[in-house]
């Protein structure tokens, strides 16, 4: 018997995996799939028994729902959500959550006010590694933090649109910045960035820049440093969190964790399974305990707003101040 219906607004390479996973959970049934490409809509649906639709207003409007998850790119966050929440379904959101800051600000206060749960799509808080970071760095204080995102390019064509993926930091990069903010506890205050395009310009239809480097300042008094490229486009590159302490080196490694000089085993042991971030949000569904799920949409919208202070930092050449941060809106 299936005591929990979704619906996907959004049929792409990622929604397909939470798809996947989602219809694993022994219950959990994909009731719709909405796509505005017709063709991959009517695709998807047809492998997962579901209904298609190109409008999520009608779906909406006429199917009985318990969850929709919205995977779309980060600029085409509109409506769904907020109608979503005003129907009383939990809904899983895609990081970035959305590209302007009023535009989540809404859509918070349709979740929040409809008392629905959320969910954000940073699985990196549901790693062993990560929360035993977490739990280690909980009496330590930290100097400061680095990490780097050097990587190759997606293929698809909204992510080298700045108006459309907001850029590399936002889009991808944002997933170390959540984990920092995670792990830490700590909030971002401050954040100044510059940007160039340095070796890209050939890339057709490429606005983004290739080469970000951003500077933060904690509340805490930490300081941290994100450097991010998508220019190794034939491979190789590097994906760290490093945090400095007095007399230590502390690597955040998703395999596993380093500690250097080593002195504590269990941060290098072998680390637990991963729990299921889809079988997660039903059985948060099931109970109606939101404190199941890693990231609220609240905090993810919290992520989000460090990034795009950045992109607002490197427009303006200054130093730009974290708002969610500073509201206190934890
Ligand atoms: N959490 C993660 O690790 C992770 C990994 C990959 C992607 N993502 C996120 O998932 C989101 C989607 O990424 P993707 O790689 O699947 O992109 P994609 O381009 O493969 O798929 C996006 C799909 O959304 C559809 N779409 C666009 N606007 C729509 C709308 N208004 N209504 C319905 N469908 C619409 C497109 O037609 C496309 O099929 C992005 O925000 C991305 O950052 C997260």
């Amino acid at each position: 018997m299936s005591d929990v219906k979704a619906a996907f607004i959004g049929a792409g390479g990622n929604a397909h995996g939470h798809m996947e996973r989602f219809a694993a959970v022994e219950g959990a049934t994909i009731a719709a799939i909405c796509d505005i490409n017709e063709a991959r809509a009517g695709e998807v649906a047809a492998e997962f028994g579901a209904e298609a639709y190109t409008d999520h207003h009608p779906m909406l409007d006429e199917l009985d729902l318990d969850a929709v998850y919205v995977s779309v790119p980060p600029f085409a966050h509109t409506d769904a959500e907020i109608l979503a929440a005003e129907k009383g379904c939990a809904v899983f959101v895609e990081k970035p959550v959305c590209l302007e800051m009023s535009k989540g600000l809404e859509i918070l206060e349709a979740i929040e006010s409809n008392g629905v749960l959320s969910s954000v799509g940073f699985q990196l808080r549901l790693l062993d590694p990560v929360n035993r970071a977490k739990a280690w760095l909980a009496d330590k204080t930290v100097g400061m933090v680095s990490s780097h995102r050097w990587g190759g390019l997606p293929g698809t064509a909204w992510w080298r649109v700045m108006e459309q993926s907001g850029g590399q930091l936002v889009e991808q990069t944002i997933h170390q910045i959540d984990a920092i903010r995670y792990v830490t506890g700590d909030e971002v205050e401050e954040v100044y960035a510059q940007y160039a395009l340095r070796t890209m310009q050939d890339v057709e239809g490429l606005t983004i820049p290739d080469t970000q480097a951003v500077l933060f300042k904690f509340k805490s008094g930490a300081l941290g440093t994100i450097s991010t490229s998508p220019m190794l486009t034939k491979g190789g590159g590097k994906g760290d969190i490093v945090f400095l302490l007095r007399d230590q080196v502390f690597e955040l490694g998703f395999g596993g964790n380093k500690l250097a000089p080593e002195t504590d085993e269990w941060l290098c042991a072998d680390p637990e399974p991963t729990p299921n971030i889809d079988e997660v949000f039903v059985d948060a569904i099931r109970t109606q305990n939101q404190s199941l799920i890693p990231c609220s949409y609240r905090e993810g919208l919290m992520s989000v707003d460090v990034v795009l202070a950045a992109n607002k930092s490197a427009q303006s050449g200054k130093p730009d101040g974290s708002s969610a941060a500073q509201d206190g809106r934890t």
